[in-house]
């Protein structure tokens, strides 16, 4: 499998690893959410079938592609690819951004030129996981607290790491 374009991903990963429970995110973070928002609309979000059914409906004004084995699977609104190369003919001057979940991250997230990561600054308990990520090749080009509140479940810290 081979990026050609220029790809973000964008995860939101605890000091435990732990990025997801029970086929949801297992937090709620208004901040990151709208961080989300800001960075990726207008453009396309990559994801795998089991991200998408968590989230249930394509999200407004972004072209969703969702990554499934299965070849008959057709979901309206968005489109189901077998393989990210069937991406780049139908991205145009778009950026792909990388979602998750974990099975998709594992995948992909080495071959990001940018990693939008945000670190959950909790231990939650969790059923998707992740090892560190790997950054020695990316250095860190922003970097901002995001404090527990009210609408944040705990402080976080969004970091963007360009190779
Ligand atoms: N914290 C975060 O930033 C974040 C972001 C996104 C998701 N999440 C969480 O992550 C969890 C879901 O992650 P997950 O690992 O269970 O599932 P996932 O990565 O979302 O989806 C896995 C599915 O993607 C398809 N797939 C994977 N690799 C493929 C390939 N090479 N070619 C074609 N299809 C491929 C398969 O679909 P088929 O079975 O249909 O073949 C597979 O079952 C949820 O808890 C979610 O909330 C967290």
């Amino acid at each position: 499998m081979i990026l050609a374009k220029p790809t973000h991903a964008v995860v939101a990963m605890a000091n435990n690893g732990t990025i997801g429970r029970d086929g949801a995110l297992p937090w709620h973070l208004r901040a990151d959410l709208q961080l989300f928002r800001r960075l990726t609309m207008g453009h396309a979000l990559l994801m795998g079938r089991k991200t998408y059914e968590s989230i249930g409906k394509p999200l407004p004004g972004r072209d969703t592609f969702v990554l499934t084995k299965q070849a008959n699977l057709e979901i309206p609104g968005v489109q189901t690819i077998r393989t990210i190369d069937d991406v780049y003919p139908q991205l145009g001057t778009k950026i792909l951004f990388v979602v998750g979940g974990a099975e998709i991250y594992r995948q992909l997230l080495p071959l990001c030129q940018v990693i939008h990561l945000t670190k959950v600054l909790a231990e939650p308990v969790g059923d998707a996981k992740l090892s560190p990520i790997d950054l020695s090749n990316y250095r860190c080009t922003e970097q901002m607290y995001l404090p527990a509140n009210a609408e944040n479940d705990w402080p976080a810290m969004y970091q963007r790491w360009e190779r």
